[in-house]
């Protein structure tokens, strides 16, 4: 396989990580099987991210509107979840992985939410990689709740609305410690943003893949890694105007 740029290689790549319910069915398997399948996934492509240079990933492992899933395969996704960090821990730590998390974990259950937060604690002096687990998350709430605080604050007379600019928003959103994503991957077919990261994605490279999430791995992220290098991010300029290094520092 072809050699990716190494001074081109995405700062931040955010994954919807979707279709682990067709890869079962495929199979004639139950769902559930699919999403063990989909942590096997995300065990790899944490490892390739990490290798590749990628310095934030966000993983969309759980949407708020996936509560409304049966309650057996939400209780399945909870447990794979906590699963998946007492696993990992070790891993975490010998790769310099720190682990985030955005999103409402006050309803994640008490045995979840306890390894999640242990996990973020023990790997928050981490420098090599954020993984960034969107978790019971959305984006439209994300971004009402920052309005309602920005008001709350211009009602106390603390800011004035004139002020309230890209950057100020920004800081009042649950990303505010990890720049935007430069490439949003969304697995199996789907062509939506579906309330992931509405705010951030704005100048974020989309790609769109037909694999599975099951299927995703190594290769394929090379392959989306490869095709945003070929993309030019232009932010809005001509492509005259834009060179690498400007990119950069935008
Ligand atoms: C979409 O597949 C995937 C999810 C709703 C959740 C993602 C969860 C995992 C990858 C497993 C565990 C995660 C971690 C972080 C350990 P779908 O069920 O919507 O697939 P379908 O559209 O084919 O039905």
């Amino acid at each position: 396989m072809e050699e990716l740029d190494k001074d081109n290689i995405p700062r931040h790549v955010a994954i919807i990580m979707d279709g682990n319910g067709r890869w079962a069915r495929k199979r004639l398997m139950n769902r559930i099987n699919g999403h063990r399948r989909g942590m096997e996934a995300v065990k790899n492509v944490v490892m390739a991210s990490r290798e590749l240079g990628i310095k934030y990933l966000t993983l969309y492992a759980f949407s708020t509107e996936n509560w409304r899933r049966p309650k057996e395969e939400v209780r399945a996704l909870m447990s794979l979840l906590g699963k998946y960090l007492r696993s990992e821990l070790t891993l975490m730590i010998e790769n310099n992985i720190k682990l985030i998390s955005i999103g409402n974990i006050d309803n994640i259950p008490k045995d979840e939410k306890e390894v999640l937060l242990n996990t973020i604690e023990k790997t928050k002096e981490n420098k090599g990689m954020v993984l960034n687990l969107a978790l019971s998350y959305g984006g439209r709430s994300e971004i009402l709740d920052a309005t309602r605080a920005l008001a709350d604050e211009v009602k106390k007379g603390e800011l004035e609305s004139s002020e309230i600019d890209a950057e100020l928003f920004s800081s009042h959103l649950l990303t505010s410690e990890i720049p935007d994503p430069d490439l949003l991957i969304r697995t199996s077919g789907e062509m939506r943003i579906s309330n992931f990261l509405l705010w951030q994605v704005a100048y974020a490279e989309l790609y769109f893949t037909d694999t599975l999430w099951p299927d995703f791995n190594k290769e394929e992220l090379f392959k989306a890694i490869k095709e945003y290098q070929s993309r030019e991010r232009r932010f809005g300029k001509t492509g005259d105007q834009v060179s690498p290094s400007e990119v950069d520092v935008l």
